[in-house]
């Protein structure tokens, strides 16, 4: 008796499913269909797509989301991020789920662009991978050493959060085939570099990338240039700053001290907003900046001046990102110049040749 009781029950709840599931339209759920437990433990399955469209242009769609509701999926990026984040847990959870096993991921810096930068783990990380995924500033000295795939994300201001969504598919897909994937950053991996995030997103999905550094172009770039960032009696402290914050917020300018010197990464481009807001920040017209354009790179160019005429000078010069920016007293200390101009000769090649340095590094193929 009970039985047949529930059975008007049972056929109730089935048809919310059924109707949950034919309110999306076929083109959203498409016949490339899983079954995934979704929200909390409580939340009953459910139908989702595994397809996610990455980057697509063609509107807003009706997708099933993480806590079984509809929700609209479109062109900006936290709509974005949710496909993303669908796509990866779709591809690893279903590689999971048939015992597959995943490859492994390591962040790998690339120093500034001289591949004589490349820490020694970096190079044996280079040469074990069987996937390199690349930023677009990695300097092509350096891709030249990738003997494995390669994959270069086209991270351009105004798109680069779509690169960064890409990167993700990338590893997720090289997770899922097994592959040793090396993602190749430039500078410092941790030093405005994402690296942190890129943990963390990947964290999600069960997988703990390794590490290893590199030399960021805060303390290369200055030091090819000529300038100690630190000098007693000069500046007794040094300020890692961005120019540009997250989704183009403008962060704030540090606190002026005679002793201090600011290096500015991601801040060329508004050189001018920059030093307006170092004036109404106390920071005296006098202040001494050095500009180093592509540093440690056969194109390497420097240029100094003062807040007050620093702009001027890297527009007759066309001085153009990757830069850094030094502000403080510290830029003038070795500096015997009196011309503000100086072009630098490009960072010197260690007497090691790049090739035996490369070789020594191979894997012995044990
Ligand atoms: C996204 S940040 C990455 C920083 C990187 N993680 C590091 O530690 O150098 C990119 C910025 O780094 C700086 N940069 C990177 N390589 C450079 C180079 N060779 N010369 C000058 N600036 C560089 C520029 O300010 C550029 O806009």
């Amino acid at each position: 008796k009970n039985i047949v009781q529930m059975i008007p029950k049972v056929i109730f709840v089935l048809s919310l499913y059924r109707s949950a599931y034919a309110f999306c339209p076929p083109n959203v759920m498409g016949s490339n269909i899983q079954r995934l437990k979704l929200g909390t433990p409580s939340t009953p399955l459910c139908y989702r797509r595994t397809r996610p469209r990455i980057g697509m242009s063609d509107g807003t769609r009706l997708v099933p989301s993480l806590n079984n509701s509809l929700v609209e999926v479109g062109c900006d990026n936290a709509k974005k991020d949710f496909l993303v984040y669908e796509h990866m847990l779709g591809v690893i959870s279903n590689h999971a789920a048939s015992s597959g096993k995943l490859g492994s991921i390591t962040l790998v810096g690339a120093g500034p662009g001289d591949p004589d930068l490349l820490t020694l783990g970096a190079l044996k990380a280079i040469h074990a991978a069987d996937l390199v995924i690349a930023d677009r500033l990695v300097s092509k000295e350096i891709l030249a050493l990738i003997k494995s795939e390669l994959k270069i994300a086209q991270k351009y201001p105004g798109c680069a959060h779509d690169a960064q969504n890409e990167i993700y598919r990338w590893c997720a897909e090289g997770l899922v085939e097994g592959k040793k994937i090396v993602r190749l950053k430039i500078g410092d991996p941790f030093v405005f570099g994402r690296g942190g995030e890129e943990v963390l997103e990947l964290r999600k999905f069960g997988v703990e990338a390794k590490v290893i550094p590199g030399i960021s172009s805060a303390l290369a770039g200055p030091l090819a240039a000529g300038i100690p960032v630190t000098h007693r009696g000069v500046a007794n402290r040094v300020v890692f700053c961005t120019g540009m914050g997250k989704e183009e917020s403008i962060p704030d300018i540090p606190a002026y001290h005679p002793e201090q010197t600011c290096v500015f990464l991601m801040a060329v481009g508004r050189l001018k907003a920059l030093t307006d807001d170092l004036t109404k920040g106390g920071y005296p017209s006098t202040t001494p900046v050095g500009i180093i354009e592509r540093a440690t790179t056969p194109h390497e160019r420097t240029i100094r001046g003062t807040i007050e005429d620093i702009v001027i000078l890297a527009s007759e010069e066309k001085i153009r990102p990757p830069s850094v920016i030094v502000v403080g007293e510290a830029v003038n200390v070795l500096s015997k110049q009196e011309k503000h101009h100086q072009t630098i000769i490009p960072f010197r090649r260690s007497a090691m040749s790049l090739e035996s340095l490369s070789k020594a590094c191979e894997p012995s193929g044990e």
